[in-house]
């Protein structure tokens, strides 16, 4: 007998539900990671130019090994960072994680991004992340949702504001995961209420 394969390749985990999957730009789509993209996030996490605010580029093994966190995280909690296909390619991630590192904050739900530097400047970031905070609530019962990152991620800091984050006016914090002699080190912390 033949069988037909089918097209799309299998996710490692749940996809997500349908207001975070879709999207105003069609040519923007979160979904659930899938084996191949391994490949083209370990590119990403090697390349200087995206990983400017953080302390170091990551090898195959750590890329790989974030990728394991991540589908873990969303088999546990129900959600977690999603892949971002920007014109049906492999762009990076955007969605949710929990922070577990010692902060007056923390522990706490924190939406994150991280793009291949072609997928820049045409608000894939934004119009995805703002998906995601519309469903934290009411797919997921959170109501409250962080993000920081280095006083000097101005990009990134760009991006809670596009998505209406509040900063905290006194909440910056050294990163315990940053070194201490790191430029890097210093965060700023915003929110979002349901
Ligand atoms: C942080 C990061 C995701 C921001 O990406 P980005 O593309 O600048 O962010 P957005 O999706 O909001 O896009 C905004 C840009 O697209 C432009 N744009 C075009 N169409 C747009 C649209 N429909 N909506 C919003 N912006 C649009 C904006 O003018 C802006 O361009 P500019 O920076 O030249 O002014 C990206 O720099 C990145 O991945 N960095 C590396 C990883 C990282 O530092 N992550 C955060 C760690 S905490």
């Amino acid at each position: 007998m033949i069988t037909t394969e089918s097209a799309t390749p299998k996710p490692l985990h749940r996809e997500p539900p349908q207001r975070i999957a879709s999207s105003d730009d069609a040519a923007v789509r979160l979904r659930a990671w899938r084996e191949g993209d391994r490949e083209p996030f370990a590119d990403l996490n090697a390349d200087p130019e995206v990983m400017r605010y953080f302390p170091a580029t990551l090898s195959r093994a750590e890329s790989d090994a974030m990728v394991d966190r991540i589908v873990d995280h969303h088999e546990r909690y129900g959600y977690g960072l999603w892949a971002l296909d920007v014109d049906g390619r492999f762009a990076g991630f955007v969605g949710l994680s929990t922070a577990t590192f010692e902060a007056p904050f923390t522990p706490a739900v924190e939406i994150g991004w991280r793009l291949a530097s072609w997928a820049w400047g045409r608000g894939a970031a934004s119009t995805s992340a703002r998906r995601v905070l519309d469903a934290a609530h009411t797919e997921f019962g959170i109501d409250e949702v962080l993000s920081f990152t280095s006083v000097l991620n101005a990009p990134s800091i760009a991006v809670m504001q596009r998505i209406g984050m509040t900063r905290e006016p006194a909440g910056n914090f050294d990163h315990p995961r940053v070194p201490v002699e790191s430029a890097l080190r210093e965060h700023v912390l915003y929110r979002w209420s349901a």
